[in-house]
Order: C-alpha cells, then structure tokens, then sequence
C-alpha cells in the first residue's frame, strides 16, 4: 500500500484552527493531525516521534505545520523543527501562526502592486503605520514590510506595548530599516508623514474615521484586513481592490479584506502543497509567504 501523505498540525492553543485543517486537506494532504497546547520545549520530541516512524519513502510524505497566537514563538518552533532532523531522516515544515504570515504576505503584496501601478513607487522608503500592529497579523506585516526598506510605526492602545512589540521585530529579525512603536493617540499627528496604513485590529474595530482619511496629505495606499464591519478604515470596502478611497484627497488606493483574502489563500494553499511537491525539505515561514504572494499578485 502507498504511504500516506500525513501532516502534523502543532498548535500552542486550545484548538487547531479549521481554517487551517482545510487547506491542508484541499492542498492534497491525505491526512492532518492535530497536537494542541503545545510548548516549545516539546517540538523537538514530536518532530523525533514523526521523522524514525516511516523509513526513506514515508519521511518523503510527511510534514509539520505550526499554528498558534505568536509569531516569534512560531518561528522559534520552525527553527526546532529545522535542528532536530537527522539526516537522511528529514521533513518539511511550515509555520503560518493564526494565518499571520500569509495574511500579512498578501496584504504587503497588494500594496507594493498598489503603490507600483497607481504611484509609480516601491516600498523601499514609504513611512507605514501598521494600526491594530501588536497582533500577529500586524507584526508580521511590519517585519515584512520593514525588510522590504518601509519605514513602520506600529500603533496600538498601549505605547509601551507597541514599544515591546516593535522591539522584538527588531531584535529577532534584520530588518534593513528599524521598526518603531506609537499609540493610536499619535495617529492624527503621524498622518501629515504616512504614505501606507495597514489596519489589522482585531475583527470589527474601526481605527481610522472619515476625517482622518481626509487629512492624509500623502496617504497613497491603505489595506485593511478586516472582513467583519465596520471596516477598519472608514471608506474601504472589504471587496475593494485598489479603488480611490471614498474621502481621500490624495488619491489614497483601497485594498479590501477579501482582495487580501484571496492572495492570501492561494499562498498558503501553494506552500502547503509545495511542502509535499519537493525533493528537498523546506521550512517555510513569511519571509517564504511574501514571495509567493508577489507571485501572485503578479499573475
Ligand atoms: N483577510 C484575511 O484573509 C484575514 C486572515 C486572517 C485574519 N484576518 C483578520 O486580521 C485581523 C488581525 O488578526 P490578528 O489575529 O492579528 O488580530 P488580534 O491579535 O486579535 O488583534 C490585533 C490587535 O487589535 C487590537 N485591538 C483588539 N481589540 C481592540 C479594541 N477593542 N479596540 C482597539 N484595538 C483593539 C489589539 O492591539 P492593542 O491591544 O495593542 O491596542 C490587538 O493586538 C483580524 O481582524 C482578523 O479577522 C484577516
């Protein structure tokens, strides 16, 4: 009998999100299993446990995808996963925390598209705020987006926590430019310098009203993923998809949240059919994420 194509679902939460569970089926897993409330300190076991199991032609057909709320708990698992192979014994593995890093690829994605088609610019030097930017998905958009050369502020309630937020992307991954923490009572006096918002509060908070949008001088593009009204952004549709923003007197483009979802879908659904398409192992995590979602936007 064939080996199955089985993944390993870690999660460090209660749950292992469904959401997850599909693609993996839909990507052409034959089967997922789930591991919750994970700790760190027990991936190298379990990955130990998966690799000796099933001989050279089974290690081929089986994979490890990390989940969880964190993203640099997430990567520190991916990296675990990475060290404790023995070779020839070795999978692949790919880490996509509460979809932060798909999602976070996908909306950088289609801002650059933006920015490229409707203002003849790239990200290398635009100055960002990432509001709702102390979540997963806003703090994985601010390491893309500041590795790509953007300027990021990530705002929240709380400056000391967007401080500490901002200081783990820093200290945890090189960014080429450094990324910066402000409270949400900041923004009005941040606006007269932004080129980009990304809004990533939780689902169904508004962040950014219709005066705001108006006093945005060189405001040229906004992304908003949230799906659930109101829209994080006053003005922005949810199908919005590069569309001049109601309000907007500098010609800021809008980018909804089922624009982002669909580039977001085809690129966790690619990497995680890729992680049984190869050879070689891979170990996939945003920055991989990014790269197929320019591929995307690109087609
Ligand atoms: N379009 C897609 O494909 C897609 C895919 C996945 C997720 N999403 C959406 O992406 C968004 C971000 O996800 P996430 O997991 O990163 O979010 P999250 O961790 O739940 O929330 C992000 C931030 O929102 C802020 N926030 C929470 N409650 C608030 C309130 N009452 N008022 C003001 N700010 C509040 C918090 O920042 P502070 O405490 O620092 O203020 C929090 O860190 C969600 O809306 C989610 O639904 C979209």
């Amino acid at each position: 009998m064939d080996r199955r194509y089985l993944l390993h679902m870690l999660t460090s939460a209660k749950n292992l999100s469904p959401f997850d569970a599909n693609m993996a089926y839909d990507a052409g897993w034959d089967a997922c299993i789930p591991y919750i409330q994970v700790d760190t300190d027990e991936v190298k076991g379990l990955v130990e446990d998966a690799i000796f199991s099933r001989g050279p032609t089974g290690v081929k057909r089986t994979g490890i995808f990390i989940g969880g709320r964190d993203m640099h708990q997430a990567m520190e698992m991916l990296d675990i996963c990475k060290n404790s192979m023995v070779p020839p014994f070795v999978i692949s593995a790919f880490a996509d925390p509460s979809g932060a890093f798909t999602t976070a690829a996908a909306m950088v994605a289609k801002v650059e598209q933006a920015l490229r088609e409707h203002h003849d610019t790239e990200l290398d030097g635009q100055r960002i705020l990432a509001l709702g930017g102390t979540g997963p998905v806003g703090s994985a958009a601010a390491v893309i987006a500041s590795g790509a050369g953007a300027r990021v502020t990530i705002l929240g309630r709380q400056k000391e926590k967007c401080d500490a937020a901002a200081a783990l992307c820093n200290d945890k991954y090189e960014a080429s430019t450094p990324v910066d923490g402000a409270a949400n009572d900041d923004l009005d006096a941040l606006l007269d310098e932004t080129d980009v918002i990304f809004a990533s509060a939780a689902a169904g908070i508004q962040l950014m009203s219709q005066e705001q949008i108006a006093h945005a001088p060189r405001l040229k593009a906004a992304a908003d993923v949230n799906a659930v009204p109101p829209s994080g952004i006053h003005g922005l549709g949810v199908m919005d998809d590069a569309e001049v923003i109601d309000g907007s007197t500098s010609g800021a483009r809008g980018i909804g949240a089922l624009a982002i979802g669909n580039i977001k879908y085809q690129t966790q659904q690619r990497l995680l059919q890729q992680m049984w398409e190869t050879e070689e192992p891979v170990y996939y995590h945003f920055e991989h994420a990014f790269e197929i979602a320019r591929q995307c936007t690109a087609e």
